[in-house]
């Protein structure tokens, strides 16, 4: 395969960087895997990070309170990675995510910092978002 790209849809996958390395042997080389990921410190808004924006929504619906709110603003900051199940449960850099039957997960966000991405993928080009999107877009070349 030539190129895969996945757009605005992994965040929703949990644990989808360890399903990446499959998708790079895939490729023939010179090939490329391109993927979208929200690093929760960017500020998409003007003062407004994109993690305090989620937070924000999931407010509006209710899912968390006012106070709730500022306490997984304040929990998050300094976070390579950080992921955000049914509005208020939070997972900072932490494997142990709490097992979720299918009916009980109404939402899951995985966010990423492009420190912690160029991290993993030194290699990779990281592209920064395009008109209003949120998303990062991450490049990894195979050689
Ligand atoms: C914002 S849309 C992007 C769609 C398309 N990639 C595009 O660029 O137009 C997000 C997509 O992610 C899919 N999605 C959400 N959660 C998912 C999951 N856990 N596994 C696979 N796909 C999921 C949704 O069905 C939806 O089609």
């Amino acid at each position: 395969m030539d190129v895969i790209v996945s757009n605005a849809a992994l965040q929703w996958v949990p644990s989808h960087l360890d399903l990446l390395p499959r998708w790079v042997d895939a490729l023939t080389p010179g090939g490329a895997l391109a993927f979208t990921f929200i690093d929760p410190f960017h500020l998409s808004s003007p003062g407004q990070s994109n993690f305090q924006w989620r937070l924000e929504r999931e407010l509006e619906k209710g899912k968390i309170t006012a106070a709730e709110m500022k306490d997984l603003a304040g929990r998050v900051q300094g976070a390579k990675w950080v992921m955000l199940v049914n509005g208020g449960d939070l997972y900072i850099e932490t494997e142990e995510i709490r097992h979720y039957e299918l009916d009980q997960k109404k939402s899951c966000y995985t966010y990423h910092t492009q420190e912690y991405m160029k991290t993993l993928f030194p290699h990779a080009m990281i592209l920064p978002p395009v008109s209003d999107m949120k998303q990062h877009c991450c490049v990894i070349r195979k050689s």
